[in-house]
Formats: C-alpha cells, structure tokens, sequence
C-alpha cells in the first residue's frame, strides 16, 4: 500500500523559481505562503499539483529531508502528455499560487541495504537522484546507471557525477551508444547478492528491469512507473457496492469505477488515472478485485485490502467498497 507520511489536507504554495534543468526539463520550487515548514518529505516521494486549469498531476520531489521551507519537483515537457506538463512548462509563472498534496511515497527507499543500485531513465532521474543524495549522506554503498536518448535531455548530470561515495555513476545516452538502450542485465547480474534495486523510467526500461531480476526475490526490487504498466480492467458487468450509503452501481463496458462513480457524483479522490499515483486507493471490504495499477505488490494484490479504483476491476462478482 503507499504512504502518506502527512496527513495534512491541501496546502497553497506560491510557486518561487523556476529552474532549466535540461533540454524541456525545468524544476519548479514551491514555498508556503506563510513561509512555515513544509511537512517531511521521504525520498520517492511525490506531491499532487492542482492546476489553475483544473488538471491534477503528480511530480517527484528532488531533496527529501524533514520540515523543509521548499518543495522542488522536475518537470519534463512531454509532447505525447495528456495537457500537464504542457501546460506547466507555458503556463505556470513564478508567483503563481496553487495548491497541492501533502507528499505520497509509492517507491520507498531501503537506506539500510547493504549495497543498492539505481536506474533511471529520462525523467525517472527526480526520485532516483533524491535517493541517491540520501544515500550519500548517509554514507551507504550505491550507484547510479542513468540513461537518456541524448546528452542534453539528461537532468542532474554534473550533481550525479559531483557524488563521492557512489561505487559508480554510469551515464547511458542512446545516441551515442549507436541507439542502443542501456543494457540492464549485466548490471543487475553483477551485482551482489542481497542488493536492492531500484527503477524509474519509460516503460521500456520498465520491462528490461523487471525481467532482469525476474530471478531474484521480489523484495529486493523496486519500481516506480510514471505511465500505465498495464491495460485498464474496463470489461465491465458486475456491481459495486458503497458500503457507507449501500448504493450499487453496475459497472458498463469501456467504463472504470472511478469514472462511473464521479458520475454519479460521489467524490474519490483522484488523480493520474492510470494507476501509478496511488490517489484513487481504496478499501474493498469484499469481492475479487482485477488489479491493474503498477503500485500495490503481487502480494497487496492478492491479499486486496485495498484497490485502485481508475484502472482496476472485478473478477466477477460484486465488490463491496468503503466509500
Ligand atoms: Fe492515480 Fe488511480 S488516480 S492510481
């Protein structure tokens, strides 16, 4: 299950820099208004930003630590984005006041491995490059292999290499590698036994991970993904049940929980839809949920305390909700 290390409800920040990072990728640093603390922030975590056009898109922070007076997330630009991050990069000015989510942590950091080894790709780098500063302060063994398709897409570089106590820092970038993506087996089968592993990239490189440490035991792998890893459960024909109002719902074809029940108007909270931000989890008090989304472990998923209700579904019979 994810974790909220705050609780805490929205907060309005004023967004107070903006900050070229690499080619499309800038950072954006958000301040209180009131200039108090922010609440503690983990490394992987995420924050929800409330746009002023309505959009609600979630970022990884790049510095952890507690009660800090900023929050830095790193935006890409994506050209094949559903409006987000477009809209940030034309939209969103320093000055502009906003809301957001307390921190989210879907990829917690194990700081006590006894070695752990790091993959970005692209944008993944914002989590990846927060964990690997952790790990350098407190002194523990790690490295770093980070890859993009070319040079100046590529975020972090001089802070990653500037890093004394990394076993290592490999920069991978495709095209000057005759396109070739970075090849993660070796890495992985290298590496010694008891090593953590941590992944954030395109799906690609998503795939290359996972099968690589297909072998190993799921505990020592760790993943994060920023687009959907997996079709939606959208077969319909079963019913939902809210257990606080007793109200059922049959789920049509073509259509996810989340949708059928914003429509009906009753609010879940919400966010990228696609099953990676965690926002929409929620308990199932009965029924076989589908699982779909890339955050609950297989075995959340087969215990199913909890759902997430944008991408996954039922098995067939009725689920019964806490809502
Ligand atoms: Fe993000 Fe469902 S809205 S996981």
């Amino acid at each position: 299950m994810s974790t909220t290390p705050s609780q805490e409800a929205k907060i309005r920040v004023r967004l107070s820099a903006i900050q070229y990072a690499a080619r499309d990728t800038h950072l954006y640093e958000f301040t209180r208004l009131d200039g108090a603390p922010l609440p503690d922030v983990e490394p992987g975590a995420h924050i929800g930003l409330h746009l002023p056009n309505g959009m609600m898109r979630q970022y990884s922070l790049v510095y952890s630590g507690a009660a800090p007076s900023r929050y830095v997330v790193g935006i890409k630009r994506d050209a094949n984005s559903r409006g987000g991050s477009r809209y940030i990069h034309e939209s969103l000015r320093v000055g502009t006041e906003i809301d957001i989510d307390a921190p989210r942590n879907n990829f917690p950091l194990n700081s006590e491995a006894s070695h752990t080894v790091f993959f970005a790709g692209g944008i993944g780098i914002t989590p990846i490059w927060c964990m690997a500063q952790k790990m350098e302060a407190l002194g523990r063994s790690y490295e770093v292999h980070f890859a993009t398709r070319t040079r100046v897409e590529a975020a972090f570089v001089k802070e990653l290499q500037a890093l004394k106590g990394a076993k290592q820092v490999h920069l991978h970038f495709d095209d000057e590698q005759a396109g070739k993506f970075l090849n993660i087996k070796p890495i992985v089968d290298a590496a010694p036994a008891g090593s953590h592993m941590y992944c954030c990239g395109p799906a690609p490189m998503m795939a290359g991970f996972e099968a690589a440490l297909a072998s190993r035991p799921k505990e020592f792998m760790h993943v994060e993904y920023f687009s959907a890893k997996e079709e939606a459960s959208l077969g319909g024909g079963y019913v939902v049940q809210l257990a606080k109002s007793g109200k059922e719902f049959t789920i049509p074809a073509g259509k996810s929980i989340l949708q059928v029940l914003n429509d009906a108007g009753v609010f879940v909270s919400s966010s990228c839809e696609e099953g990676v931000c965690g926002a929409c989890e929620t308990v199932v008090i009965s029924g076989e949920p589908d699982h779909r989304d890339a955050i609950l472990s297989d075995e959340e998923k087969r215990v199913s305390k909890t759902m997430m209700i944008c991408v996954s579904g039922s098995k067939g019979g009725k689920l019964v909700l806490d809502l």
